[in-house]
């Protein structure tokens, strides 16, 4: 059954585990998440970006999602992920998402506010949930003290924000930022802002950004040919914190992607007489739900279904 982040992120929120949105585009990476979730007995986030709307086509993607909610016994949210414009969001409205994030966080704060609230409106008066996010998911390593505050999220501002728009849940800049390469030193996360975001806002609280970029697939990817020198994610130990200090909601793609396109290539290069799409996307959804069910283990979110 479909749920909305809300009723999902309210429960986590409560016993203090996380749950994931996890990023797909295809038929494969949906089937991974949630085999992995009735594996884990775990709730999930389906979370699907205006990029893989793209790809994948918006009917095609929530007609699977919604198959996949009414067939398997777990609680799912459909959810918009890093919406641009109110024509996505409306879009995503009418095709039965229900949950929506607004990404308005490129905007100085007024304009960021007067969109997400805008969103608010038309997702509550649907009964859909809204994420807003506020600060940026920059790389804040090289930079300096001032320019790491224009980036990460104010702790007194995250109170404004969700005041004045209604948000559901909140997406906060704490230095993590998107994609395989997060860190050239030591990851360090800003442990103390989310303290504080956390005493001035009640709603859940949510962390993009946090692929762990494992060793074990850097290899793999890297032994069949892949080129990721330097790629680097947050440790899970910084993920198991960031939990214990009220982030509720994880945001995963890059892990996915790389578990997938690593296994293809193994795959391919063993295999070199194969051609069946099936004997070589077979094994990368196996692979891409191996790493979704150690999320779920780490999250807290096995068992919570
Ligand atoms: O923020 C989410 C993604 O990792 C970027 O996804 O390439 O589908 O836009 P995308
Ligand atoms: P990663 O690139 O760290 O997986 O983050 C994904 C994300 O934040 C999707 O919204
Ligand atoms: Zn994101």
């Amino acid at each position: 059954m479909l749920f909305t982040n809300r009723e999902l992120l309210l429960a986590a929120k409560q016993k203090v585990y996380a749950i994931g949105a996890f990023n797909i585009q295809n038929l494969e990476s949906l089937l991974a998440v949630v085999e992995a979730a009735v594996e884990e007995k775990s709730p999930i986030i389906v979370a699907v970006t205006p990029s893989a709307i793209k790809y994948g086509g918006l009917n095609y993607l929530a007609s699977m999602v919604k198959v996949a909610a009414e067939s398997s016994p777990i609680p799912m949210s459909l959810h918009l992920d890093h919406g641009e414009d109110i024509e996505t969001v409306s879009k995503c409205l009418e095709a039965g998402f229900t949950s929506v994030m607004i990404d308005g966080s490129h905007l100085p704060f007024e304009e960021n506010v007067a969109l997400t609230k805008r969103v608010v409106d038309l997702a509550h008066a649907k009964g859909v949930s809204v994420e807003g996010e506020l600060g940026r998911l920059s790389g804040v390593e090289e930079k300096t003290v001032e320019e790491r505050e224009a980036v990460l999220t104010d702790p007194e501002e995250a109170e404004e924000f969700v005041k004045q728009t209604g948000v559901d849940a909140l997406a906060v800049s704490i230095g993590t930022s998107h994609g395989a390469y997060k860190f050239k030193g030591e990851p360090q996360l800003d442990f103390e802002r989310l303290r504080l975001i956390r005493e001035k806002v009640d709603v859940p609280l949510v962390l993009h950004g946090a692929s762990s970029v494992p060793a074990w697939i850097i290899e793999k990817a890297s032994k069949y040919g892949a080129e990721l020198a330097g790629a680097k994610g947050i440790p899970e130990e910084h993920i198991k914190k960031a939990i214990a200090l009220g982030i509720t909601k994880i945001n995963i793609d890059t892990d996915l992607r790389l578990a997938f396109t690593a296994t293809i290539r193994e795959v391919l290069a063993n295999s070199p007489k194969e051609f069946d799409p099936r004997k070589i996307l077979g094994p990368a959804k196996e692979a891409m739900k191996e790493v979704v069910k150690g999320k779920m283990r780490l999250f807290g979110s096995s068992g919570k279904a």
